[in-house]
C-alpha cells in the first residue's frame, strides 16, 4: 500500500511543479502583455536599440556628436541595452538614468563580450575546446558568469560556434575548431554554464549564440569577406551547433556580417524567422552584429540605412547594435506600412521576457552590487579553476625518446624565446576585464615548480615590437639577433631547453586574417641558433590558430601546444611539463603543413580522383602531402593506449534501430593518463556525397598503469544520418563504416548495413 501512497505523491508534487511552471509561465507572459499596454510605439522600438559606452570600442567607433545625447536618449526609454558598460558602479550609474528618469523605468540590459573569461582569463576557446572536455567549457562559462554577473552585467556575446576550416582566419581561436558534432556539444555546455538551470540566479548570465551564420567561410580566410556556400554545407556544417543550442534554451542569438546566398545574414528571413524562430521554436532574441544592419547598404543590399533597417526587421534582427537604423525609422516604416507592428511587438516581447527571466523587474540594481563583485571576481578558486582547464588543454604534438616530462630533479634548465617571460600574451585578445601583464609566464610557472634548479633565461629575439593591443596593427620585430649569444649561452649551460615561441595573442580574433601561417620574426632562426648548441629542445608553443611548423615538427624532440592559456598559464604549462598532469588534449582543427592547404580539414569529401594513377591526373599537390601536418584529433600522452579489434554486436539494423559498437582499451604505459576514443562514421554511397568521415561520438576515459576499460558506443539514426541541401533530415539503407581510435587517420575500421 505504501507504495501507492509514495506514487500519488509524486504524482501531486510533479502535478503542482507543472502548474507552477505553467504559472510562473503566464506569470511572465501576464507581467510582459500588461506592460507592452502600456508602452508606446516609440517606446517599443526604445527597447530594440542598444548603444556601446564610450569605455571600449569593440567595432568602428561611432561618431561624436552621437555619443553627446546618449544620457539624452538613456532618460527618454530609447535605450534597451547596451554594451561596454563594465563594473557594478558604471552599470549601477547607467541603470538609475533608465529606471529613475524614464517614463515606465524599464531597466536596460548590459552585455559584454566575455568570451573566456571575464577578469579571471582562461584558455582561448580553441585551446578549451581541445580538452574534448564539457564539463571544463561548462565550468570555464560558470566562473566567467559569476564574474561578469557580480560586475552588473547580465548578458555575455557567447559562446560563438562558427565551424572553422581556414586557419588564416584570425577568429578561429573563439570557436570549437573544425566539426560540427564537436562544436554542438560544445557549445551546450556553454551555455549551460552561463545560464546554469535559471536565469534569474544572480549568479547566471544570458549567453548568445554566434555569428549566425556560417561566418567562417569567409572567402581566403579574410575576415569579413563574401562567403558563398551551398544549402547542403550549410545544413550539415554550419548550422548543427546553432540548432542544438537553440533546442538547449540559449537566450539570444547574434546574427553576422557575411552574405548567405547573397544576402545579408541580418537580412536573411530563411534563417531567422522560418529556421530558428519556426522550426526550432527559438523563443528569445536576435541581436545584430556591430553594424550589420548598415552593413546591407556597403553590401549592396539595400539603398540606404532606412532600408537596411526595414529588411532586417522583417528577416527578424530584433535588436539594433550601435547602429541607430530602428531608432530612427521604424516608425515611419510602420507608417508607411513597410513594417507591420506587430513584428515590432514581437521583438519587444522577446526582448522584455529576458529581461524578465534575469529578475531585472524585481530589482533592477541586482547584478550592481559592489560587495559582490569585490568578493567574487579574480579571487584564487576562480583562477584555480582557469589552471584546472587550461593543462586539460594542452596537446602533445610529439615527444622523441620521452624528453617529457622533465624531471624535477633536472639541475640546470634554459628557458628562451619571445614569449617565456611574457604575462601579456597568454591572456589572448578577446580579454574582457583582463589586467595588462596579470598572466603567470611559463618563466615563472617554471621557477614555481622548481625552487631547486638553476633556470637560465633568455629572451632571444622580440616578436612585436612597438603598440600592441586588439585595435592596432602589430609590427614584428625581424633580422635583429642581438639577443641569440645570450640565448645560445643560456642553452649551453642547461641540460634541457625550454623554447616559448608562437604567436602574439593580438595576432588572432576579429580582423586578424594572415596569409602567412608560419612563425613571425627571428623565431625559427632563434630555434635554428639553440639547437646547434642543446638538442634536448621542448617546444611550448603559445598561439591563436594552427600555425605552419614543417620545420619544428621535423627537428625538435618535443612540442607542447599550449595555445593563449590564461591566467594561470605558466603553473598549467608547469604542470604538464614536470609531469604534475600527463597531456590529454587532442586538435580539433587541423594543422596545415603550409598556408596552401588551407582551407584543410578532417571531414573533406573523397572526390572523383582521391588516388594516384601513377601520373599527375588526381587531386593532390606537386609540391606538398595532402595530408595535414597534425590531424583532427591528434593528441599524445606521457602514456601509451592499446586498442583491441572493434566489435559491432549486429551485421545489420533497420533505420529506427541501433548498432552498438564495443572496444577495449588499455594503459600498456607506465604513467596513468586520459584517452579521447573517438567514433567516425562513413556512409559511402549516398544520395548526397558524404565526407569520407564525420565524428559522430567520443569518450574521455582515465586509465590507470595497466588497466582496460571496454567502451561501448551506441549509434542510432540521429548519429547516421545527414541533411539533404533542403535542409531535410535523411538516412539511407546501405553499408556504413565506423572508424574507432585516438585521432581521425589512426583508426580501425568496421562495417555494418542499414536495411530499408
Ligand atoms: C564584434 C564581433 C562580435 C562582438 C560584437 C560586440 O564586431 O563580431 O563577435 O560580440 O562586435 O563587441
Amino acid at each position: 500500500m505504501r507504495i501507492y501512497t509514495y506514487l500519488a505523491f509524486v504524482c501531486l508534487l510533479l502535478l503542482s511543479s507543472c502548474a507552477k511552471q505553467n504559472d510562473s509561465g503566464s506569470k511572465e507572459d501576464q507581467f510582459v502583455n500588461d506592460l507592452m499596454a502600456k508602452m508606446t510605439l516609440q517606446e517599443k522600438i526604445g527597447q530594440m536599440n542598444q548603444r556601446t559606452s564610450q569605455w571600449e570600442m569593440t567595432g568602428p567607433a561611432p561618431d561624436k556628436e552621437n555619443t553627446q545625447n546618449l544620457q539624452e536618449e538613456i532618460k527618454n526609454g530609447r535605450v534597451g541595452s547596451m554594451l561596454n558598460v563594465k563594473g557594478a558602479k558604471a552599470t549601477y550609474e547607467a541603470q538609475k538614468l533608465a529606471v529613475e528618469n524614464s517614463r515606465l523605468g524599464i531597466p536596460m540590459l548590459f552585455a559584454y563580450d566575455v568570451i573566456h573569461g571575464y577578469k579571471t582569463m582562461f584558455p582561448i576557446p580553441l585551446a578549451e575546446a581541445s580538452s574534448w572536455d564539457t564539463d571544463m567549457l561548462k565550468l570555464s562559462a560558470q566562473v566567467a558568469a559569476k564574474e561578469a554577473s557580480a560586475s552588473g552585467l547580465h548578458w555575455v556575446f557567447a559562446p560563438m560556434m562558427d565551424v572553422g576550416r581556414d586557419a588564416r582566419w584570425g577568429r578561429v581561436m573563439e570557436g570549437c575548431g573544425e566539426d560540427p558534432y564537436l562544436a554542438s556539444i560544445f557549445s551546450v555546455a556553454r551555455v549551460r554554464g552561463f545560464q546554469g538551470a535559471d536565469l534569474s540566479k544572480d549568479y547566471t548570465v544570458a549567453a548568445c549564440a554566434k555569428h549566425f551564420a556560417a561566418y567562417a567561410f569567409s572567402e581566403s580566410g579574410r575576415d569579413y569577406n563574401t562567403v558563398d556556400i551551398g544549402t547542403y554545407t550549410l545544413h550539415n556544417i554550419v548550422l548543427p551547433p546553432f540548432k542544438a543550442v537553440a533546442e538547449s534554451g540559449v537566450a539570444t542569438f547574434m546574427n553576422s556580417f557575411n552574405l548567405i546566398n547573397g544576402s545579408p545574414a541580418s537580412t536573411n528571413a530563411y534563417l531567422q524567422r522560418d529556421l530558428l524562430k519556426g522550426d526550432w521554436g527559438f523563443d528569445g532574441f536576435v541581436v545584430s552584429d556591430w553594424g550589420s544592419i548598415e552593413e546591407v547598404a556597403y553590401h549592396g543590399g539595400a539603398k540606404d540605412l532606412k532600408q537596411a533597417g526595414e529588411l532586417c526587421i522583417n528577416a527578424g534582427s530584433d535588436m539594433d547594435m550601435e547602429n541607430d537604423a530602428y531608432l530612427p525609422y521604424l516608425e515611419e516604416l510602420v507608417n508607411e506600412g513597410k513594417v507591420a507592428e506587430s513584428l515590432i511587438d514581437d521583438a519587444v516581447r522577446r526582448i522584455l521576457k529576458i529581461k524578465y527571466k534575469l529578475g531585472l523587474f524585481d530589482d533592477p540594481y541586482r547584478y550592481s552590487n559592489i560587495e559582490r563583485e569585490k568578493e567574487l571576481v579574480y579571487n584564487k578558486e576562480n583562477r584555480a579553476a582557469a589552471r584546472e582547464v587550461a593543462k586539460r588543454s594542452m596537446v602533445l604534438l610529439k615527444n622523441e625518446n620521452q624528453l617529457l616530462p622533465i624531471s624535477k630533479n633536472v639541475k640546470s634548465l634554459a628557458v628562451i624565446g619571445p614569449l617565456a617571460d611574457s604575462k601579456d600574451i597568454p591572456l589572448g585578445s578577446w580579454r574582457a576585464q583582463a589586467i595588462t601583464n596579470s598572466a603567470v609566464s611559463l618563466l615563472e610557472g617554471i621557477t614555481n615548480a622548481l625552487p631547486k634548479t638553476k633556470i637560465n633565461y633568455a629572451k632571444g629575439c622580440d616578436l612585436t615590437i612597438g603598440e600592441r593591443n586588439f585595435r592596432v596593427e602589430l609590427t614584428y620585430g625581424k633580422n635583429n639577433q642581438s639577443g641569440f649569444s645570450k640565448a645560445i649561452k643560456a642553452a649551453k649551460q642547461s641540460e634541457v631547453v625550454v623554447l616559448a615561441i608562437g604567436e602574439d595573442c593580438f595576432q588572432t580574433g576579429e580582423g586578424r586574417s594572415q596569409t602567412d601561417i608560419r612563425l613571425k620574426g627571428d623565431q625559427m632562426a632563434l630555434f635554428n641558433a639553440v639547437y646547434k648548441v642543446n638538442k634536448n629542445i621542448v617546444v611550448v608553443l603559445m598561439n591563436g590558430r594552427p600555425v605552419a611548423i614543417p620545420e619544428l615538427a621535423e627537428k625538435a624532440p618535443a612540442i607542447l601546444e599550449t595555445w593563449f592559456a590564461g591566467s594561470e598559464a605558466g603553473n598549467a604549462i608547469a604542470d604538464v611539463l614536470f609531469g604534475d598532469y600527463n597531456p590529454s588534449g587532442k586538435l580539433t582543427m587541423s594543422f596545415p603543413r603550409n598556408v596552401g592547404q588551407c582551407p584543410i580539414y578532417y571531414n573533406h569529401m573523397s572526390t572523383g580522383r582521391s588516388l594516384s594513377s601513377g601520373n599527375v591526373f588526381w587531386s593532390h599537390y606537386t609540391d606538398s602531402p595532402n595530408t595535414p601536418l597534425y590531424p583532427f584529433g591528434y593528441g599524445l600522452s606521457y602514456t601509451k593506449f592499446k586498442y583491441s579489434t572493434p566489435i559491432l554486436n549486429k551485421t545489420s539494423i533497420g533505420k529506427a534501430e541501433s548498432i552498438e559498437l564495443s572496444v577495449n582499451v588499455s594503459n600498456a604505459g607506465n604513467l596513468e593518463g586520459e584517452e579521447v576514443i573517438q567514433v567516425y562514421i562513413q556512409d559511402p554511397a549516398a544520395k548526397y556525397v558524404r565526407p569520407v568521415k564525420e565524428l559522430k561520438a567520443y569518450k574521455k576515459v582515465k586509465l590507470a598503469v595497466g588497466e582496460q576499460q571496454t567502451v561501448k558506443f551506441e549509434l542510432s539514426k540521429k548519429d547516421l544520418g545527414y541533411y539533404s541541401p533542403d535542409g531535410e533530415f535523411l538516412l539511407e539503407s546501405g553499408t556504413f563504416h565506423i572508424f574507432v581510435g585516438t585521432d581521425s587517420q589512426n583508426v580501425q575500421k568496421v562495417s555494418f548495413t542499414v536495411k530499408d
